[in-house]
């Protein structure tokens, strides 16, 4: 019997990895409560103060190297690997949680913390230690550009056109632990519902900004719901 949807697209934000230890942006407590955007994740910044940013940033990698893939991660790969069907994660998150639970068709819009780059030659390295405003590029050796692999706000978002083009093509969309603060990733719901009839599914702890354009919401921690979704899904009950 063909699978009921042969085009999934699931968005995934910061609520997939705060089971794995990896603090959210926006929750009490989050990220946001203790840096200023504008200090330490924009272009400007890193001209004004590049230790300032390096910091932040090796701090954050760290963290998920220290971080393991929670049951929300694993449910997804699991679906990519079950599913009849097309599977994508587009992933607004940093880590390598999704990676490392088994998902491959998957966009990392937002960067990956886990890589460097140099804009003085353009090379794009597997990076796992601290870096500082001395670190040498190893591909170029210039010294004082070796940046994150991050989209800083102000940047373009990685990958877009191929995003759009999955938006398009998608007949269920499902979006995991974002809140819907940050466009573009914010407006693809706008975009499935404009482009035809997918079957749409908030998966999330609380209600995000957009939940009035899903058709399906269940609210709860990802490594509760999120497993469970995907059974049902496997199941045909969606
Ligand atoms: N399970 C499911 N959802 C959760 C959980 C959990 N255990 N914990 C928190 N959440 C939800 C919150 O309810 C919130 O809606 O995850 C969402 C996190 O929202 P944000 O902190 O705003 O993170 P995100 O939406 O990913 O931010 C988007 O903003 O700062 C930029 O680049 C950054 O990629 C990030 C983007």
């Amino acid at each position: 019997m063909p699978a009921a949807y042969e085009h999934i697209v699931i968005l995934t934000g910061a609520g997939i990895s705060a089971e794995s230890g990896l603090d959210t942006f926006r929750d009490k407590n989050g990220i946001w409560s203790k840096y200023a955007i504008d200090e330490v994740a924009t272009p400007q910044a890193f001209r004004r103060d590049p230790q300032k940013v390096h910091d932040f940033y090796n701090m954050r990698r760290r963290r998920v190297r220290e971080a393991q893939p929670n049951a929300a991660h694993y449910a997804l790969a699991r679906l990519e690997e079950a599913h009849d069907g097309e599977v994508w994660v587009v992933t607004q998150n940093v880590d390598d949680l999704h990676e490392r639970a088994g998902s491959r068709r998957l966009i990392h819009m937002h960067g990956e913390i886990l890589k460097v780059r140099c804009p003085a030659c353009g090379a794009v390295l597997h990076w796992e230690e601290d870096l500082t405003p001395e670190t040498p590029c190893p591909a170029c050796d210039t010294v004082g550009c070796l940046r994150p692999h991050i989209v800083w706000f102000g940047e373009m978002p990685f990958e877009m056109d191929a995003i759009e083009r999955r938006l398009e093509e998608c007949d269920l969309f499902v979006s995991i632990g974002t809140s819907g603060n940050v466009y573009p990733a914010a407006g693809f719901i706008q975009s499935v519902r404009r482009n035809g009839t997918a079957q749409t599914v908030e998966l999330n702890l609380d209600p995000s900004l957009g939940e009035d354009l899903f058709t399906l919401k269940l609210y709860g921690p990802a490594g509760e719901v999120v497993p469970m979704f995907v059974e049902r899904l496997l199941a045909g009950q969606v």
